[in-house]
């Protein structure tokens, strides 16, 4: 019989920077999933996680305790032609503004033999949901068995899906308590919230992209730093392959933020087009997902240019019940922003512009909100390009335009144009962390 605690005990014991032990911590997420523990007891212990702290031990353990809450999805019967086993690789970001790499980056991967499980979330807050974007599609459909997971996975090879309710309950749970307690911003629950998504999902290969920046979670180097190393150390501990870049979200990825918008633009970079640093992200990526099971000896993009990766992104929509080729949603009012002054941009802040696509509709205040196919902004000049006055900077897209008012406040302010020259920064991709690193 496995032993139980005195909540109120482990709430003391980190509060006053103590430490728990693996049994204490397998009882406690065990007790709070199936409701022993109350919502408020956990909530003070997060706040006393945030504030002291967890060891590696002590984030490892937990991490364990949420996989170990619900179903482990086993890939290993996808097998080629000789019989040996094809390796799954598969890609997290930890959030940030016009991040649709997700969508060219699964059928890029996939066009090269490697079956992509790529399970998903909606938008919460101001960045965006991999599955609404999608669901800008006519017909797609996010919800799939873990049959058709499989199957999707073994003929078309990149799958992009709702997570099952029975993958993790314990952070589905825990998640929700953080958001609305303002506990999200502590890196060992972020790492043990992520990767046991992740590690249950039963990937073999995975790459994080560890946003920093005033757009993402994390603002600083050091903090995107320490997340990425706990994250990498998670996996490489569990038996996934694991790396991480930090890469760069004080302005948003591409030219769009939104749903049906970075479809648009997605489409555009598996067409062989788009924005360079959202192609940039996109193959750096496949890169990485692709050294994770070994292949070393392809340049992803050549599939970008040949149609093969756009042959994939066709093959899964359809798969999912969508039509590639019917007209993405249009909005029914649009609004744009003029440059004040002539000069060059310096700054387009990823938060002020995230903040903005959601009032716009393109995001949800509350998990059951619904959302707009067509709401989001999209940008005519990124930082360093030279704008004249007079010129479209922004144009917000929305169906509701009594939403216009509160979506340009939150850009006032976001916009910097000067006389100068900008200053190069370091550019998108900061760094990478691999197990070697640790
Ligand atoms: N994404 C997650 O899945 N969990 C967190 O804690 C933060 C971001």
């Amino acid at each position: 019989m496995t032993q139980s605690y005195d909540v109120v005990d482990l709430i003391r014991t980190k509060r006053d920077g103590g430490t728990l032990s693996s049994a204490q911590i397998s009882w406690l997420i065990g007790a709070y999933t199936e409701g022993t523990v109350a919502d408020e007891q956990m909530s003070a212990l997060a706040m006393a996680i945030l504030l002291r702290g967890m060891s590696r031990a002590e984030t490892a353990q937990w991490t364990t305790a949420m996989i170990n809450s619900g179903e482990r999805m086993d890939f290993s019967a996808l097998t080629r032609s000789d019989g040996r086993r094809r390796l799954t690789a598969d890609k997290h970001s930890t959030g940030g503004v016009g991040d649709k790499i997700t969508l060219p980056l699964a059928p890029l991967v996939a066009s090269f033999c490697v079956p992509v499980p790529q399970l998903s979330g909606r938008g919460l807050g101001h960045t965006g949901g991999t599955l609404d974007k999608l669901e800008s599609i006519p017909g797609w459909r996010a919800a799939l068995s873990n049959q058709e997971i499989l199957h999707q996975l073994d003929t078309v090879g990149a799958v992009i899906c709702a997570a099952g309710s029975g993958l993790a309950p314990a952070d589905k749970k825990l998640y929700a308590l953080r958001d609305v307690t303002g506990t999200v911003e502590s890196i060992p629950l972020i790492a043990s919230s992520i990767m046991s998504k992740k590690i249950a999902e039963g990937t073999d290969a995975l790459v994080l992209d560890v946003k920093v920046g005033t757009g993402a979670f994390m603002r600083t180097d050091d903090d995107a730093a320490e997340l990425a190393r706990t994250m990498v150390a998670l996996g490489t501990d569990a038996g996934v392959r694991t790396t991480a870049l930090l890469t760069e979200m004080n302005t948003p990825l591409g030219l769009t933020s939104g749903n049906a918008v970075e479809v648009e633009e997605s489409m555009e970079v598996l067409a062989g087009g788009g924005p360079a640093d959202v192609v940039e992200l996109t193959v750096e990526l496949a890169r990485e997902m692709l050294a994770g099971v070994g292949i070393t000896d392809v340049d992803p993009v050549e599939n970008l240019r040949n149609g093969k990766a756009m042959d994939t992104w066709r093959a899964m929509i359809a798969a999912q019940g969508g039509d590639p080729d019917a007209p993405l949603p249009k909005p029914q009012h649009e609004h744009t922003i003029t440059a004040e002054d002539s000069g060059t941009l310096a700054r387009l802040d990823a938060y002020g512009v995230g903040i903005a696509a959601w009032r716009l509709g393109a995001g949800r205040a509350r998990k059951e909100d619904p959302v707009q196919a067509a709401a989001g902004v999209r940008l005519h000049a990124k930082p360093g390009d030279t704008v004249t006055a007079g010129q479209p900077l922004i144009t917000l897209c929305t169906d509701d335009q009594s939403r216009l008012p509160r979506a340009q406040e939150a850009l006032s302010g976001a916009v910097e144009v000067i006389d100068g020259a900008v200053v190069e920064n370091a550019g998108l991709i900061k760094a990478r962390v691999a197990a070697e690193d640790l």
